[in-house]
C-alpha cells in the first residue's frame, strides 16, 4: 500500500524523535576525582552494550536480545528503528542494564534468560565487561596521580579516548599516550572510513546530481589519535588511493586503486589539519600530500580524476608549476595553533562575514609539503595557494567522532567547519555543502550542518535534562549553557546554518521564564549578560528577528544586569 504524505511525515518525525532519544546526552561536567552518577552510568553502560566488542567476547546486547526473541535485525536497524519490534528490544536491554545496576550481574543473566531466552553463556561476556566498566568508573586514579604528578612520581601510562569505542581507556587519571603516526590508518579505521567517505559522496549525489568538484577536509589531531587515523583514511578512500605498510610495518607509502574497483572518480580533497595533528602527524602529513601527487600524475580521463583535472586546469590558466597546483595539505605556520576565528567572533570584532574566512586562510595557509625535487616544504605562507585551491570545493565536511563533544560543545567546530566554509563562500560566490558525520554510532550518519545544529539544539541545550545537569554546577553550569549559545551563533556567523526558531527558543527557556532568569542571575549573572547580549546580536546581524517586545525584554535584562554586575 502507497504512503500516503501524512504517512510519511509522520515516520519522519518519529524517527527524528528516535534519534534525539537514542543520543547519549551528557547531563552535567565531570568533576575532577569523582566517579559517575547512576542514571549517567547506566545511559554509558547501555552505549557500551550496543556494540559487538570481539576483544571482550562480547556481543551487542540489543543484538542478542533479538535474536532470542527470534526478531530480526541487525544491530542498525534496532537502535534506529522507529517500531514496536525495536522498542521492545531496547527496553529489555534497558531493564536488564537497569537491574544489572541496582542489582548486580546474576539477577540481569536470570532476567535476560527468562524474558528474552538469550543463555547466560552469551550475555555473560557484556555482563562482564560491564562490571568491569562499572567498578572502574567508581575508582579512577585521578586525584591520587595528581599528587605523585606533583611529587614527580611514576604515573602508570593507558591509551586516551571515548569510552564507548575503547573501553579499555578507562580507569582515567592515567598518563594518556596516543599513537604511532606510523601506524595511522589502522586497517579498523580504513574499513569504517570508507563506509562513511562512501556514504558522504551518496549524499552529495542524491542532493546535487554529480559529484563535488573538490572536497575540503578537516583533520584534528585528537580525533585521528581516538579513531586510530580515520579521518586520515577518509582522505585517503575519497582519493581512491589505500595505505601500503613497509617492512617495517609503518604507513608509508600509498597504493592506487584502480578505477575499474573503485567505481565513481577520484576525489579532489583539500586538507586543513590542526596544529596538534602537525605536531603529532608529521609522518602522515607526508602521506596524504604524496598521495595526491601520485594521483595528480595518474593518466587517467580527468572526468575519472578529479585532482588530475583541476592541477591541469591551474597548469593552464596560470603561471603556477606543478608543485603549486598540486599542494593540498595546510595548517598553520610552525609554532602556530588554531584559527582565531573563535576569539574574533566570541568578541564581536568582526564587520562582516567575509572577515571570518579570511582570517581562517591568514592562519590556516601555510603548506606543508615535498616538492619534485624531494625538498620537504614545512609551513610555507602560501594564501594565495590556498585560497585557489578553495576556489573549486563544493563540499566541506568534518568527521565526528566522540560521544562527549559535539558541535556547538565546545567552539573549534566552528571555527574550524565553519571558518573554512566561510572561506569558501567568499572565494567561490556560492556557500559549500557542509557535512558531518557521526562516525561514532554502529550506524555511520551523514547530516547536514543545519541538521547537526538541530539534533545539538534539541538534544542539548533546549533539553532540561541537559540544562538542568548544567546549573547543578552552579556557576560554571550558566557559563557552559552561554558557552552553548555562543557557539550555536558561530554557526549562524560562518555558515549562516541556525534556524531562527532556535534562538527564539532560547530567548523563551533562558530569559522570558521569569523563574529561570531569576535562577541564572543568582548563579553566574556576568555569563547570563553576556547570554542576553549575544541573542541582541544575533538579531543585529540579521540571524533572528523577534517581536520587538522580546528584544526591548532582551535590552532590559541587559541593562539591569550591567548595573548590578
Ligand atoms: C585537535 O585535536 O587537533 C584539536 C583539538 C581541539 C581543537 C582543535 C584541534
Ligand atoms: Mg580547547
Amino acid at each position: 500500500m502507497a504512503y500516503s504524505n501524512r504517512d510519511r511525515s509522520v515516520t519522519a518525525l518519529y524517527e527524528q524523535l528516535i534519534e534525539l532519544e537514542e543520543r547519549l546526552i551528557p547531563t552535567g561536567l565531570h568533576v575532577f576525582g569523582l566517579a559517575a552518577e547512576h542514571p549517567q552510568r547506566a545511559d554509558l553502560l547501555r552505549m557500551v552494550a550496543s556494540f559487538d566488542r570481539p576483544e571482550h567476547g562480547a556481543r551487542s546486547l540489543p543484538q542478542l536480545v533479538a535474536e532470542g526473541l527470534g526478531l530480526d535485525g541487525d544491530n542498525e536497524t534496532i537502535m534506529l528503528g522507529a517500531n514496536e519490534t525495536s522498542e521492545l528490544i531496547k527496553s529489555v536491554v534497558r531493564d536488564a542494564i537497569d537491574l544489572f545496576s541496582s542489582n548486580g550481574m546474576e539477577e540481569a543473566l536470570g532476567f535476560l534468560n527468562s524474558r528474552a531466552n538469550v543463555s547466560p553463556d552469551k550475555s555473560r561476556p557484556v555482563f562482564e565487561l560491564l562490571a568491569k566498566i562499572s567498578c572502574q568508573l567508581d575508582s579512577n586514579y585521578e586525584l591520587d596521580s595528581l599528587r605523585r604528578a606533583l611529587r614527580g612520581e611514576y604515573i602508570q601510562p593507558g591509551p586516551g579516548g571515548d569510552i564507548v569505542q575503547n573501553p579499555l581507556v578507562l580507569p582515567t587519571g592515567r598518563n594518556i599516550h596516543a599513537v604511532n603516526p606510523y601506524s595511522v590508518p589502522s586497517h579498523a579505521a580504513f574499513a569504517r572510513a570508507k563506509t562513511t567517505a562512501d556514504a558522504l559522496l551518496r549524499r552529495y549525489l542524491d542532493e546535487h546530481g554529480r559529484y563535488p568538484r573538490s572536497i575540503a577536509l578537516i583533520l584534528w589531531g585528537l580525533d585521528n589519535i581516538k579513531t586510530q587515523g580515520e579521518g586520515v583514511a577518509q582522505a585517503l578512500w575519497l582519493l581512491g588511493v589505500r595505505p601500503v605498510r613497509d617492512t617495517l610495518n609503518r604507513a608509508t607509502e600509498i597504493d592506487i586503486i584502480p578505477l575499474a574497483e573503485l567505481q565513481r572518480p577520484r576525489m579532489d580533497v583539500v586538507m586543513t589539519v590542526s596544529g596538534i595533528f602537525r605536531d603529532l602527524f608529521a609522518p602522515t602529513m607526508g602521506l596524504l600530500d604524496k598521495a595526491v601527487r601520485k594521483v595528480a600524475e595518474l593518466d587517467e580521463p580527468v572526468e575519472m580524476n578529479y585532482v588530475r583535472g583541476n592541477v591541469l586546469e591551474r597548469l593552464e590558466t596560470a603561471e603556477a608549476g606543478f608543485d603549486e597546483a598540486v599542494t593540498r595539505v595546510f595548517s598553520n605556520a610552525p609554532g602556530n595553533y588554531g584559527t582565531n576565528v573563535n576569539f574574533m567572533v566570541m568578541q564581536s570584532a568582526w564587520q562582516n562575514e567575509a572577515a571570518l574566512g579570511d582570517l581562517f586562510v591568514t592562519r590556516k595557509s601555510f603548506a606543508y609539503t615535498r616538492d619534485s625535487k624531494g625538498r620537504t616544504v614545512e609551513g610555507r605562507e602560501a594564501p594565495e595557494l590556498m585560497s585557489r585551491a578553495l576556489s573549486r570545493v563544493e563540499l566541506t565536511y568534518q568527521n565526528i567522532d566522540s560521544f562527549e563533544v559535539g558541535i556547538t560543545d565546545v567552539d573549534h567546530y566552528f571555527e574550524y567547519l565553519g571558518g573554512i566554509s566561510k572561506a569558501v563562500e567568499t572565494r567561490t560566490s556560492l556557500r559549500p555543502a557542509i557535512y558531518l558525520s557521526d562516525s561514532l554510532s554502529a550506524q555511520t550518519k551523514i547530516r547536514s550542518l543545519e541538521e547537526t545544529v538541530r539534533l545539538e539544539t534539541r538534544a542539548k541545550t533546549l533539553n532540561p535534562k541537559w540544562y538542568e545537569g548544567m546549573l547543578k554546577h552552579g556557576f560554571r553550569g550558566v557559563a557552559e549553557i552561554e558557552n552553548h549559545v555562543t557557539n550555536t551563533f558561530g554557526w549562524s556567523a560562518t555558515a549562516n546554518a541556525v534556524d531562527p526558531w532556535i534562538y527564539t527558543e532560547i530567548t523563551r527557556t533562558f530569559l522570558l521564564d521569569e523563574q529561570m532568569l531569576e535562577r541564572l542571575q543568582e548563579l553566574n549573572p556576568h555569563s547570563l549578560q553576556s547570554l542576553a547580549r549575544r541573542l541582541l546580536e544575533a538579531h543585529e546581524r540579521g540571524y533572528w528577528n523577534p517581536d520587538e517586545e522580546v528584544l526591548e525584554r532582551l535590552r532590559e535584562i541587559i541593562s539591569h544586569l550591567g548595573s548590578s554586575t
